[in-house]
């Protein structure tokens, strides 16, 4: 009978478990394991904050990085400064919210690389107002941005997801969501609540669609890391790492790190998860 790959490993494995064959030919290959080397990635929001912690540690596996955000000058900085040590980043600022502009980041895209191995939906953002006063503004400027953009981006850019995409090295999809859209939050925050709740769910969705196209979807839920958006979390770190059981805020090599292991070989068989990122907050408070 032939055996696939998977069961030549496992007997493999048996078989070095019994003492039958030495251990180096069961080894694998772990150093390769979170490289990212000749992958291409485009990250939203990746000027500052959580997508620019991404971006580092995208950068330093190897990757060909891609960010994005409004502000142009903000993100022709960030990407100067994140290929200083010799890797590629390079800027394309857009405004995602709307659906012509998360066309018009993946035409942009799309003239530079035939093809894409990651995409990180990251940009979001939060709007805070008590229940009387929460306006529709606040509603629609948040879901737009943090649930309507991750879904018409990758849309957008599917053909070149299906392009990168092989069964030996699927494209990935990674969508930021929030320990805010799993656990309740005492902030008043209904349009980000139900924003982010609502992209855990739609990663399933697309994740169940896609996978059969070998593109993996997936999806993060920080808790507390320091940027403009948590300014708790950046001017009173101390004050909110009170209340994390692990006892800090997110440091960016947490983040990074998660982000690496889903892009890379290492996550490949995470599919429609959502992994927190949250030193426990909402799972072990
Ligand atoms: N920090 C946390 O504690 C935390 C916790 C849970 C989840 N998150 C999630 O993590 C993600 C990143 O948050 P962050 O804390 O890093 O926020 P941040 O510091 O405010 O960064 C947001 C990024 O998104 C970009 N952006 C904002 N609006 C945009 C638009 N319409 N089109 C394109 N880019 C846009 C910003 O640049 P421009 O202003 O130049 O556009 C910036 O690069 C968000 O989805 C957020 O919900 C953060």
């Amino acid at each position: 009978m032939r055996l696939g790959r998977w069961s030549r490993l496992c007997q493999a494995r048996m078989e070095y478990s019994s003492g039958a064959i030495p251990n180096s030919e069961v080894a694998m290959d772990t150093k390769k394991l979170f490289s990212l080397e000749g992958r291409s990635a485009l990250i939203t929001g990746g000027s500052r904050g959580i997508g620019r912690m991404i971006a580092e540690g995208f950068v330093a596996q190897g990757a060909r990085v891609y960010i994005s955000s409004r502000k142009t000058d903000a993100c022709d900085r960030t990407a100067t400064e994140l290929s200083k040590g010799g890797g590629t980043c390079v800027a394309l600022p857009m405004d995602v919210s709307t659906v012509d502009g998360a066309r018009a980041l993946a035409a942009a895209y799309q003239a530079r690389e035939p093809s894409l191995d990651i995409l990180v939906n990251n940009a979001g953002a939060a709007w805070l107002a008590s229940f009387d006063e929460f306006s529709e503004k606040g509603w629609d400027k948040v879901l737009d941005l943090n649930t309507k953009a991750p879904f018409f981006l990758t849309q957008a850019l599917h053909k070149a997801l299906r392009a990168a995409a092989s069964p030996d090295r699927p494209a990935k999809v990674i969508n930021i969501a929030s320990i805010d859209g799993i656990y309740v939050t005492p902030n008043e925050t209904y349009s980000y609540v139900a924003s982010k709740a609502g992209l855990i769910q739609l990663t399933r969705l697309m994740a169940s669609k896609l996978i059969k196209e070998h593109i993996v979807v997936s999806a993060i839920a920080p808790g507390p890391f320091a940027s403009d958006m948590n300014i708790f979390a950046r001017d009173r770190a101390a004050e909110v790492a009170a209340r994390v059981p692990a006892g800090r805020i997110g440091a960016d090599e947490d983040m990074a790190g998660v982000a690496i292991f889903l892009a890379s070989r290492a996550g490949d068989y995470v599919v429609g998860s959502t992994v927190t990122v949250d030193g426990g907050v909402a799972f072990a408070s």
